[in-house]
């Protein structure tokens, strides 16, 4: 959830650093900090707040190694206190850390015991006095003796005055290094690399390395270990803004290119043999991405006549998937905790396993049998969008190669009902949700899924109170909620769920609600009853669901613009949730 990096090398490291956090920002925003370490000292300076929001005098400091961290809260308050890096008694050791570690409180009473002085509230700065009691000059070796009393998951970054370079351990949790010319920068994640070089390294669990401007040197239980150095295939355009208001908007407009990279890049490979000997699906997902599992459920059980059920990942403990099923995580990070554990359990119980995600060398890639890339991109904005079009696009080309290819044609043109959704005018239907204090989605078969994605948008950056239903489950119960100050998105495509889904829609226009469709636009029938009448791109279902999943992220992005929301880090949220 938190973001970390270190620069060593022979520029000067703060400034570096400091633009490396802000590109992390999007892992939690709630506090950040930043530690210069020059020939014999060790500077420490951390704020609560974002990062924006100040310029820290920690940028004059002339050291060429630094870390940082930008924080989102789990042991203890966003305050300057509880911000990394976390230092030890005599300030000379300090850690960056993301995750958890799950026995820092025995292992704080223990230290405490033996004089040691905290000052906040993390379970972080354990790590920090911990190396204290074993640092007598080297610091891999103090590091090194320190991780086998950690229980749970770390990315750990550590720096001491008057050392060279900077020491990381990775256990569960996102770090990779980037090995630039006469530089090294370790990071949470690729987008603060970027900037300096293409070239990275990930570490795998167990992994400990030295980072030197020559490069980095990696231990894996007390050997030398040999990690491939790889070439991100994105681009350091793709991380900046690019003339747009927020990265949510940018994402939103990059749709088109993503649906046909990611459909042409896998019709390019042949099909993976995992999706060949298997009884059912179970897929296990969280949030944006479990959504797009509901969908192809829909979707893979009418082209393919498989049984399919989408889990939320955090459930799927307590549940058990028929023998047979090939279990799909999706995860557009590919660092979820809960996705990963899930798989993990999957694995354990001897199911094949396939990954879709859109990060290469993401955790998830190592768990599965077999991965499927999604070619999104960089996904900054906390909400998810383009990753949600891609994993769309993951599941049209599933159906249909599970199916008979009798989707091709289709998922082939589905870039163009993007482009027409885009080009929609949506500001009348701005209007009527911008003054809201409740809205409810809805709709039948696969656009219910859809319904679910468009209030968990418009709930995560409006901070409107948004529920999606099925269309017919709205009269069991939630119509008592409905009135003229609860306006409703009705999804309602021509086809087989058309006549129901009119019916629905009269019953709720009955009690007076402000109502928003997005349909079929040659109806007459739904011109007469909509207040607002946002017409789907002409086409067959592909089109009708990759329209309506664009509208309702323009609409969420429009009704957050216009009650001028911070629309790429909503409140309480971070990107990745690296934690259970
Ligand atoms: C959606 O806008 C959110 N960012 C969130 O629900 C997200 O989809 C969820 O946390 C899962 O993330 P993942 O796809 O990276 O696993």
């Amino acid at each position: 959830m938190c973001g970390i990096i270190g620069y060593t090398g022979e520029k000067r490291a703060a400034p570096l650093v400091l633009e490396g956090l802000k590109r992390l920002e999007y892992r939690g925003y709630d506090s950040f900090g930043i530690a210069v370490v020059s020939d014999s000292d060790l500077w420490v300076w951390k704020k609560r707040g974002k990062i924006s929001q100040v310029n820290p005098p920690v940028l004059r400091r002339k050291g060429r190694t630094a870390i940082g961290h930008t924080r989102w809260a789990t042991h203890g308050e966003p305050s300057d206190a509880n911000a990394h890096p976390h230092t030890d008694c005599r300030g000379t050791i300090a850690i960056v850390h993301n995750g958890i570690i799950e026995n820092y409180a025995s292992i704080r009473r223990e230290l405490e015991g033996r004089g040691h002085t905290f000052r906040s509230e993390t379970d972080t700065e354990v790590i920090a006095h911990l190396v204290e009691e074993h640092f007598w000059g080297d610091l891999l070796s103090a590091v090194r003796a320190v991780l086998p009393q950690l229980e749970g998951s770390y990315a750990i970054l550590a720096v001491a005055g008057g050392n060279e370079g900077i020491v990381a351990a990775r256990k569960e949790s996102p770090l990779v290094i980037g090995v630039a010319d006469r530089a090294c920068i370790a990071a949470s994640d690729v987008t603060a690399i970027l900037e300096h070089t293409d070239r990275v390294v990930y570490l795998e669990d167990g992994d400990v390395a030295t980072l030197l401007p020559s490069g980095p040197t990696i231990w894996h239980g007390g050997e030398q270990a040999d990690r491939p150095v790889r070439k991100v295939d994105w681009d350091v355009a793709e991380v900046r803004l690019g003339g747009f208001a927020h990265y949510m908007q940018k994402e939103i407009y990059e749709q088109q290119s993503v649906f046909s990279s990611t459909v042409r890049a896998l019709y390019a490979e042949p099909i993976p043999d995992v999706l060949k000997d298997f009884s059912g699906i179970t897929l296990v997902a969280c949030g944006t991405s479990y959504n797009a599992c509901l969908f192809c459920q829909y979707l893979i059980e009418e082209y393919c006549g498989i049984p399919v059920r989408a889990e939320i990942a955090s459930e799927f403990r307590y549940r058990t998937p028929p023998g047979g099923d090939l279990v799909v995580a999706v995860t557009q990070s590919g660092e979820t905790a809960d996705t990963l554990s899930a798989l993990k359990q999957a694995r354990m119980h001897n199911h094949p396993t396939l990954a879709v995600t859109n990060v290469l060398g993401s955790s998830i890639t190592r768990l599965a049998d077999y991965t499927l890339f999604m070619r999104a991109g960089p996904e900054i904005s906390v909400a998810a969008t383009k990753s949600f079009i891609a994993e769309l696009a993951v599941f049209f080309y599933l159906a249909d190669v599970m199916g008979g290819g009798r989707l091709r044609k289709s998922v082939l043109s589905g870039h163009e009902a993007i482009g027409e959704a885009l080009l929609q005018d949506i500001s009348p239907a701005v209007d009527l949700c911008r003054g809201a204090q409740s809205i409810f989605f809805v709709g039948r078969g696969p656009f219910f899924p859809l319904a679910l994605e468009g209030a968990l948008k418009m709930k995560e950056i409006t901070y409107i109170h948004a529920e999606g239903y099925a269309a017919g489950e709205i009269k069991h119960g939630p119509f008592a909620l409905l009135s003229h100050k609860t306006p409703v998105i009705a999804l309602s495509p021509p086809g087989e769920t058309f006549p129901a889904m009119v019916s629905n829609i009269r019953e709720m226009k009955a009690r007076g609600v402000p109502l928003i469709v997005i349909g079929d636009g040659n109806s007459q029938e739904l011109r007469d009853i909509a207040d607002v009448l946002i017409p789907l791109p002409d086409g067959d279902m592909v089109s009708a669901v990759l329209g309506a999943a664009v509208l309702l992220q323009l609409l969420a992005y429009r009704t957050a613009e216009a009650l001028g929301r911070e629309i790429d880090q909503p409140r309480n949220l971070a990107k990745s949730v690296t934690v259970e």
